[in-house]
Formats: C-alpha cells, sequence, structure tokens
C-alpha cells in the first residue's frame, strides 16, 4: 500500500496539488499517492480524522481551512505558529503536527527560481490578511533592509507589524513617494476580478513585483508594468511550498524546475 496523502479544502477540484506531488514522487522513486479530498465547510476536524484513521500519514491544507488546520494541530512548528496558519499536516499516532510552508515556498521562488536576494532590499508588502501573515517571518529570516506592510486597512497593517519585530505597518496612502526594491502582493485584490488601489510608491530600478496569485493578469502587476517594474507570480510559490511540504513528509527535497516548467506549459 502506497504512503496516502492529500490536499484538503472546499472548494478544491481544482487545485494543482495532487498534479504537483504526483511529479515529484515519480521524480523521486516514492511510493505514495496523493489527492484532493473535499471537506464539507463545516467538516474539516471530521474529514481530517477520518482520513487519519483510514491511514493517512499528511494532508496539504487550502482555503478555507488554514486557520481551523492551526487549531486541530497538536503540536506547531516555529513558523505554523508565527503564521496563525496551518498548510501542512503531519500524522504520527495521535499526534498532528502542523506547519506552513508558504512562506518558505515564497522565499525559495524569490531566491532559487527568480534569482532575488530579499537581504538588504527595502521589502513592501501589501495586505494584512492570512496570506500576508503566512509569509511575514521567512522574510524577515532573509534580513531585508525594511519590511513595510501596507493595508487598505490601516489598523490592521499596524496590528500585524506589532506583532513582528523588524516590520512597520502603514496604511496604503502613507505609501507617496516612497521606493522600494520588492513588492510582494498578498491582498485578495486580483482574485474574482476584484481592482487593486491605485498604488502610488515608486519601483527601484531592478525592481520585482510580485503577485502571490497565479495565471491572472492583476491590476497590481499592470500597474507595476507600466511603472517599470519585472514581474511574477504566485505558481513559483504554489510549486516551492509544495516542495516543501514533500521535505517534511518524505526528507527529501524534490526537484521542482521541471513541475514549474510542465506547469507553465500546461
Ligand atoms: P487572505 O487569507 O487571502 O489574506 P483575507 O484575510 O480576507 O484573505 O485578507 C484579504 C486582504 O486583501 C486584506 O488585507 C484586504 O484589505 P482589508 O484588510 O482592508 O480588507 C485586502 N484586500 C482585499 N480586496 C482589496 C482591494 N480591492 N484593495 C485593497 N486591498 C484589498
Amino acid at each position: 500500500m502506497p504512503d496516502r496523502y492529500v490536499v484538503i479544502g472546499n472548494p478544491i477540484a481544482h487545485s494543482k496539488s495532487p498534479r504537483i506531488h504526483a511529479l515529484f514522487a515519480a521524480s523521486t522513486g516514492q511510493d505514495m499517492r496523493y489527492e484532493a479530498l473535499l471537506a464539507p465547510l463545516d467538516g474539516f476536524a471530521a474529514t481530517v480524522r477520518e482520513f487519519v484513521a483510514a491511514g493517512g500519514r499528511g494532508a496539504n491544507v487550502t482555503v478555507p481551512f488554514k486557520e481551523e488546520a492551526f487549531r486541530l494541530s497538536t503540536r506547531l512548528s516555529d513558523r505554523a505558529r508565527a503564521a496563525g496558519a496551518v498548510n501542512t499536516l503531519t500524522f504520527t499516532g495521535a499526534e498532528i503536527l502542523g506547519d506552513n510552508t508558504d512562506g518558505a515556498g515564497l522565499v525559495r521562488d524569490l531566491r532559487a527560481n527568480l534569482g532575488v536576494a530579499i537581504a538588504g532590499k527595502r521589502v513592501l508588502l501589501l495586505g494584512a490578511g492570512g496570506a500576508a501573515r503566512g509569509v511575514i517571518l521567512p522574510l524577515l529570516a532573509e534580513h531585508p533592509a525594511e519590511l513595510t506592510v501596507a493595508n487598505r486597512t490601516v489598523d490592521k497593517a499596524l496590528a500585524l507589524a506589532s506583532a513582528f519585530p523588524g516590520c512597520t505597518g502603514c496604511g496604503l496612502d502613507a505609501l507617496d513617494s516612497r521606493v522600494f526594491d520588492l513588492v510582494i502582493n498578498a491582498t485578495s485584490a486580483g482574485l474574482a476580478g476584484g481592482v487593486s488601489p491605485r498604488l502610488t510608491f515608486a519601483y527601484a530600478p531592478g525592481a520585482l513585483a510580485y503577485d502571490m496569485v497565479y495565471g491572472q493578469d492583476t491590476d497590481f502587476l499592470r500597474q507595476a508594468v507600466a511603472a517599470g517594474a519585472t514581474t511574477a507570480d504566485g505558481l513559483g510559490m504554489l510549486v516551492e511550498q509544495a516542495a516543501e511540504a514533500f521535505l517534511v513528509w518524505r526528507g527529501l527535497r524534490p526537484d521542482t524546475a521541471p513541475v514549474l516548467a510542465a506547469l507553465r506549459s500546461a
């Protein structure tokens, strides 16, 4: 029997994770099976328990269950605790280990795939929801010159920044005349056709604009192109957070380049 893993979400049918992990398993010769598992909106914990009872070894968790997975975990990694959310569960006996590989995935995509060093850079993170919170600790660990969290609702940016020494918070309108080397969009404005506000900061020469959303020409990316920045979407982050979860479960890191290339060409 191959070891069983799932990605749990609602909705889940269009998840790319089963394809990504199947490619990882094939390239590393791991005997495992990875499937998409739909949980009812009010039935996440029951779905996890059923999967564990059936012999499941681990699960990725996606929208809208990451905070619930955090609460369900009996033990948390430091990065999951900082994120306040869990995207990777490992089941060992009665223990449910909660981890969060999103931030590590972002940092690895920036460094290894896009060749962008974060150390010494002026970094702007747009948004103060779960997606933003999940990447702050790994970004700070790279020692940027500054990390500014800016959000439409100022209070949320201030509250989030105050939880992370080395990080400052402000409203979007406080960005006028500021200059950044790396700008990461962690708002949900690009999803469902939502429109980003007009952003008034400047991109430094050679700056990168990174949207965590993938496969969409978002308003954020269009504004960045007009401002002369290089752009990237979040497909690399998706693949790298999966590779990091695979490493947690299987103890080895798969080669991500062919997987990313396969997804890009699909
Ligand atoms: P997630 O878990 O994806 O981060 P979330 O917690 O609902 O989702 O957070 C969504 C983020 O996108 C918030 O920072 C939100 O700003 P507010 O706190 O002001 O609501 C931001 N956001 C969503 N739509 C936006 C828009 N049209 N313009 C600017 N920010 C937007």
